[in-house]
């Protein structure tokens, strides 16, 4: 895993940015996996602003979510497909028709997750897999516990993570107790995959993923295993990380190699 200590969330956002702009550019019918969450917000409000700025074009790309709540209409202000509709695809030129959320609205959630991963394999599967992360260590809506092998299926939310997600909520209550998420096995598959994590809420996460064992105990230790990781960080988010002085040696000369 290439880990990337960076001075802001800002710089974290931008780098994502400059990752999936590269990307684009190189392939302009690229097949995106994108997240939700409070994280890869500023990375949507900076590649609106690259495309405002005509630095890149979304309009030959796919893209599919990595999760989506059970029993929750696309139209809810709550649902993942109202959050990447408002924060990101209607202000870029991507097909709306290109863009796969999970469907957590089906009656037959069973043929819906076998049905999204189908559509991945056919688009050709994924070329680039935005992350964040729960505080327990969560991927998409893989709790702690999933397999390592997981495919796109139905999965209980903890506690933790409806407790964690409540401030998008009126009330804990409101918040649901089952998503549709890509499995851990779906995710590994992606050719590259770009994990951001911010603020110091995920020090614990980060350190138990990038320096613990690979376990399900912590869902995203299995990005260990996959050979194109990078992880971007701010100073908070990798506070609690033993061996920065390598990471930022090794990225040190990583970069003077890129350039
Ligand atoms: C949810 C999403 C995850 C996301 C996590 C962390 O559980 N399913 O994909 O990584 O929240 O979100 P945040 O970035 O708001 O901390």
């Amino acid at each position: 895993m290439r880990i990337v200590i960076l001075e802001s969330a800002q710089a974290v956002s931008h780098r994502a940015a400059d990752i999936m702009c590269e990307l684009l550019n190189d392939k302009p019918n690229a097949v995106l996996g994108l997240a939700t969450g409070g994280t890869p917000l500023a990375t949507y409000d900076e590649l609106v602003v690259r495309y405002n700025q005509q630095e890149v074009s979304f309009a030959q790309a796919t893209s599919f979510n990595l999760d989506e709540y059970v029993d929750m209409s696309p139209e809810h202000a709550q649902s993942y497909h109202t959050f990447m509709r408002e924060n990101l695809f209607r202000h870029i030129d991507i097909d709306a028709s290109n863009c796969h959320l999970p469907d957590g609205a089906s009656d037959n959630h069973w043929r819906a997750c076998e049905h999204y991963e189908q559509l991945i394999d056919q688009a050709g599967g994924i070329d680039l897999q935005l992350l964040g992360i729960g505080t327990d260590g969560h991927i998409a809506f893989n709790e702690p516990g999933s397999s390592l092998a997981s495919r796109t299926r139905l999965k209980a939310l903890t506690e933790q993570t409806r407790r964690d997600n409540a401030r998008f909520f009126d009330s804990l209550e409101d918040v649901p107790r089952l998503a549709i998420t890509m499995g851990i096995g779906t995710i590994l598959e992606a050719h590259d995959i770009v994990l951001l994590a911010t603020g110091a809420g995920k020090a614990g996460a980060v350190r138990a993923f990038v320096e613990g064992p690979v376990t399900a105990q912590v869902p995203a230790s299995a990005l260990q295993m996959h050979p194109n990781v990078t992880v971007l960080l701010d100073e908070d988010a990798a506070s609690w990380l033993v061996r920065t002085d390598y990471y930022r040696q090794v990225e040190a000369v990583q970069r003077s190699l890129e350039t």
